[in-house]
């Protein structure tokens, strides 16, 4: 995928920002606090419709201004596409989206058009920040590459709310909470074989990834363990458990309780890794990421890389230097043009450099 236009209008300090990529590789080089992350927050957000950062939309739009607008215009195998999306403060207006100039009022007619991984030293949460971040990992790119996921996702969390509600009213007849099961176990099987089956090709890219990165020396595993391994499995323990559910007011068995285990054999990284060993880890699963994706949709997603590269070491960015030059179109973050060699060693590529001062973008 190539994009090859973006607009913003009062989004974060880019007041007006309108911008037209010709390059492989793309630069935004400024000091910090100019606005160059917030750039690769724009386009991610094509991607999820979300910003990286998990702010709302009043975050995003400028202090002090009514509105703001995003314009992308991307190419892919599927032909070229223009997505807008305009958001109001006002109370009760809903946020705009349009596809090719159509009006789209479903968020997952949109999500996943544009498809983007992105690299940022935040990735750090992934490795550090617990089962519900891990998922959460899996979870946004599965959605970008299967519609049904999503669908499957949002609606599995809807029915979850439902039966939590009922869970919580302690007037609720316990036979009320039933049908809930039932769409539970639906929408939640078909995430949990999907997840298992997505792991399990991912696994392998991330293992060999983080032997390389790690000069051979991490040589860790990525399990998917699921809360509840089957149909029967699942209806059982909602019977078994429900008393204890009612007790709490939460269901505590489900997809939304599954773990993904990063460790050697004995304990999780989170137990003894050291920051480089989960930044390698944190690198190694955007990869596998990309990778997966890249072989699937046997199209390039876009490739956004905030600040990372600073963070490894001279070996470490050899191996990342490579993903580069694997991918359809990138755009990174430094903040100095020295930056520009770290992330691109000797590769001949067309190269586009952008300075980024006080949410300007001029051509460097
Ligand atoms: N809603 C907003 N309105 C205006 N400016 C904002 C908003 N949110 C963040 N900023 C500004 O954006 C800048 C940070 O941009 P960022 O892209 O994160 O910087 P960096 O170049 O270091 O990546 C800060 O100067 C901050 O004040
Ligand atoms: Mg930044």
């Amino acid at each position: 995928m190539i994009l090859n236009h973006l607009v913003l209008k009062n989004f974060r300090n880019h007041s007006e920002t309108d911008l037209y990529f010709d390059s492989k590789l793309v630069f935004f080089v400024g000091d910090n606090g100019e606005g160059k992350t917030n750039i690769i927050e724009a386009i991610g957000m094509f991607s999820t419709l979300k910003s990286f950062r998990e702010c709302s939309d009043n975050d995003i739009l400028q202090w002090g201004q009514p509105y703001y607008y995003m314009k992308s215009e991307f190419s892919s195998s599927m032909g070229e596409k223009v997505m807008e999306i305009g958001y109001q403060k006002e109370e009760g207006i809903k946020k705009k989206l349009k596809l090719n100039g159509n009006q789209i009022t479903k968020r997952t007619d949109l999500v996943g058009e544009l498809k983007c991984v992105i690299f940022s030293p935040s990735d750090l949460k992934i490795v550090e920040g617990g089962p519900a971040e891990r998922r959460r990992f899996l979870d946004r790119f599965l959605s970008l590459i299967d519609k049904k996921y999503f669908i499957s996702l949002l609606e599995y969390n809807k029915v979850l709310k439902h039966r939590n509600a009922l869970l919580k009213d302690k007037n609720c007849n316990p036979k009320e909470i039933v049908p809930w099961n039932n769409l539970l176990l639906e929408k939640g099987m078909f995430i949990k074989e999907k997840r298992e089956l997505v792991l399990n090709q991912v696994k392998n890219i991330f293992k060999e990834y983080l032997f390389q990165l790690s000069g051979k020396k991490d040589d860790l595993d990525l399990v998917y363990k699921p809360n509840v391994v089957g149909p029967d499995d699942f209806h059982t323990k909602l019977n078994q458990k429900l008393d204890y559910d009612r007790k709490v007011g939460f269901t505590t068995v489900g997809i939304h309780r599954d773990v993904i285990y990063i460790g050697d054999k004995n304990r999780d990284i989170t137990e003894f890794g050291s920051q480089g060993q989960k930044r390698s880890v944190a690198i190694s699963l955007r990869t596998a990421e990309f990778k997966y994706m890249q072989s699937y949709l046997q199209d390039d997603p876009i490739l956004l890389v905030d600040d990372v590269i600073r963070e490894l070491d001279i070996k470490r960015r050899r191996h990342f230097i490579e993903l580069v030059g694997d991918c359809g179109q990138a755009f990174f973050t430094t903040t100095d043009l020295d930056g520009i060699s770290d992330y691109i060693g000797n590769l001949k590529v067309d190269k586009q450099v952008y300075l980024v001062k006080d949410g300007k973008v001029e051509n460097g």
